[in-house]
């Protein structure tokens, strides 16, 4: 980096990632003259504050491939990204609900090792399953629809993605079978229906889905389909039936992370995820959460000018743990 690029990032007002503080920003210009300051490298900043052997992987740490930094950057509650349309993004955007391929990589890489493998009991097309292709990890994902079972073959075909093993059917009944066959996962990293497909929705159609790119009314007529459900309460305990089958395929001190986006119906919040968790804490020890805020969501004029009407822009990501018993 040479000292006129260094000027021109004072001016600017950079803010860069800092370690010391745990990976909350600051500015460039403090960075730059912290003691820790080592040097700026295509634009990343090189610290000292970790010293040699932590930015190695700890020899005691048995769940993931992180560095100290990297794993204390994850543990932030809020997560505020958009992420670029890529690996196949042009096909997947059918399915109303697909997940970016990276932040799922970001939460695999968090939960476990090369090698070992992932389930997605709600695999849609394909995001968990793509991101664990990226980072070297197997997954297996399961699917009611086959119309994104198929678009998520194609996407790996198109993009020479390696294809994981992806089951078409009721993941119910397929978890099951896994049970029944002793099989068990390193980690279940999952992104199910976030409610049943009432008749209302927050804006009732009102201001359109221009700016989105999928069909909303795009869900399967299957019956064990989730979102099939005819109540929130319905829809609850059939998460419980999902939450008490992931327990017994998870091995234990091992991790379950599902995203829920909470609702806004009938003009009342629905806090889905906050049912969720206190359902499948009767199985697992409820860790934390991770909010993921998707900057770049569009932003609608709900309640204005009379009542407070969220406009929800993120998801929660639920952490829960099998403990050993
Ligand atoms: C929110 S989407 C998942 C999207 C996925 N993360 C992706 O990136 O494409 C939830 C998925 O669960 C599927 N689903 C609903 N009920 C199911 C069931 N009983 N068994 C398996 N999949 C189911 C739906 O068809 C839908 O594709």
């Amino acid at each position: 980096m040479t000292q006129n690029r260094t000027e021109k990032f004072f001016k600017v007002g950079v803010n860069v990632e800092c370690p010391k503080v745990y990976g909350n920003t600051l500015s460039l210009s403090s960075c730059l003259k912290c003691d820790f300051f080592k040097t700026l490298e295509k634009g990343k900043v090189i610290c000292n504050f970790f010293p040699e052997e932590e930015n190695k992987i700890h020899p005691k740490n048995k769940l993931n491939e992180l560095m100290g930094n990297e794993w204390l950057f994850f543990t932030k509650t809020v997560l505020r990204t958009s992420y670029p349309s890529e690996y196949g993004h042009t096909l997947r955007k059918k399915h109303y609900a697909n997940k970016p391929p990276q932040l799922m990589k970001h939460i695999i890489e968090f939960f476990t090792k090369s090698e070992q493998t992932v389930l997605d009991p709600f695999a849609g097309v394909g995001g968990t399953l793509i991101g664990a292709s990226l980072c070297n990890r197997n997954a297996v994902g399961i699917e009611i629809n086959q119309e994104w079972v198929e678009i998520y073959s194609k996407v790996c075909e198109t993009h020479g993605i390696k294809k994981q093993e992806m089951i078409l059917g009721d993941c119910l009944e397929i978890m099951e079978r896994f049970s029944d066959e002793a099989k068990e996962f390193d980690a279940i990293i999952t992104d199910p229906p976030y409610s049943p497909a009432l008749e209302k929705t927050l804006c009732d159609g009102k201001y359109g889905w221009a700016r989105r790119h999928s069909n909303f009314e795009n869900f399967s007529e299957n019956p064990k389909d989730f979102r099939n459900t005819t109540s929130f309460d319905d829809y609850y305990k059939l998460m419980e039936k999902a939450g008490k089958l992931m327990f017994q395929i998870l091995k234990p001190e091992k991790y379950l992370v599902i995203m829920i986006r909470d609702s806004y119906q009938a003009k009342q919040y629905i806090p889905a995820s906050f049912h969720i968790a206190t359902r499948l804490e009767k199985f697992f020890t409820f860790k934390g959460i991770k909010i993921w805020h998707q900057t770049g969501a569009p932003v609608r004029p709900y309640g204005y000018p009379f009542s407070f009407v969220p406009n929800i822009v993120h998801h929660n990501i639920l952490i829960f743990k099998k403990e050993k018993f």
